[in-house]
C-alpha cells in the first residue's frame, strides 16, 4: 500500500515501542505542507506540544515564527518535525532507544515529503542525520548527505538562555533562501 502523511500519523499514534507512550498526552507527529520544499526537524515536543499534539507552539515555537516570518514563512508553507514523537518526561534529552524507536516514521516523512533542504534545529538533530559535527562549529554550513541537503542551526530554543543566540540563528535563517536557489540552480544546469 502506497505509504503516506497520513498513514505515518495514524501508525504514530498507536505506536508503542518506546517507554515515551506510557507518559504522552498526544503523539506529535509533525505538522505542515505534503508538498514543503523546507523541513525543519526539532528534538522532542516539549509540554504545550505534547498537550495539542502539535510540533512548536510553545515559547520555542514564537522564536521559530518570528524566523519564519523573517524570510516570508508561514508555518503553513514549510513541514516541522521532530526526532522523537512524543513528549520526554520533564523535557530530558531523548534516549538512543526512543530516536531508534522513532526513525522510521521520520525517515519516511522526509522520503514523501521530498524537501529541498532539511533545517535541523540543534545538536539532537543534527546527530540523527550527520553525526560526528559540533553545533557551534558548524551551525549555518549546508552539508549534503545521501542525496539530501541538510542545514544545521541552534535550536530556537537555545535562544531564550542565551539571548546572544539570536542574532546567529538570525544570520542562518537568512541563508535559507539563498541555499535554496542555489540548489534550484544547480537543478536547472543539470537539465540543461
Ligand atoms: N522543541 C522541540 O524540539 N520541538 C518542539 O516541538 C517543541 C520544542
Amino acid at each position: 500500500m502506497k505509504d503516506t502523511l497520513i498513514k505515518i500519523e495514524e501508525e504514530v499514534a498507536a505506536c508503542q515501542a518506546c517507554q515515551l507512550c506510557k507518559t504522552r498526552t498526544n503523539t506529535v507527529p509533525g505538522y505542515g505542507s505534503s508538498q514543503a520544499d523546507v523541513m525543519f526537524i526539532g528534538e522532542a515536543p516539549g509540554k504545550n506540544e505534547d498537550l495539542q499534539g502539535k510540533p512548536f507552539i510553545g515559547a520555542a515555537g514564537k522564536v521559530l515564527d518570528g524566523l519564519l516570518a523573517s524570510i516570508n514563512l508561514k508555518r503553513e508553507d514549510v513541514f516541522i518535525a521532530n526526532v522523537v514523537k512524543c513528549r520526554p518526561p520533564l523535557n530530558r534529552d531523548p534516549l538512543p532507544e526512543e530516536v531508534a524507536a522513532c526513525a522510521d516514521f521520520l525517515q519516511r516523512q522526509v522520503t514523501l515529503i521530498r524537501p529541498k533542504i532539511i533545517i535541523l534545529l540543534g545538536r539532537h538533530a543534527m546527530d540523527r542525520f550527520i553525526p560526528g559535527l559540533k553545533i557551534s562549529l558548524d551551525h549555518g554550513k549546508p552539508k549534503r548527505k545521501d542525496g539530501n541537503v541538510y542545514f544545521p542551526i541552534y535550536h530556537p530554543a537555545a535562544t531564550i538562555y542565551n539571548r546572544a543566540l539570536i542574532e546567529e540563528l538570525q544570520k542562518d535563517f537568512k541563508k535559507i533562501p539563498k541555499i535554496i536557489d542555489m540548489i534550484e540552480k544547480e537543478k536547472d544546469q543539470l537539465r540543461g
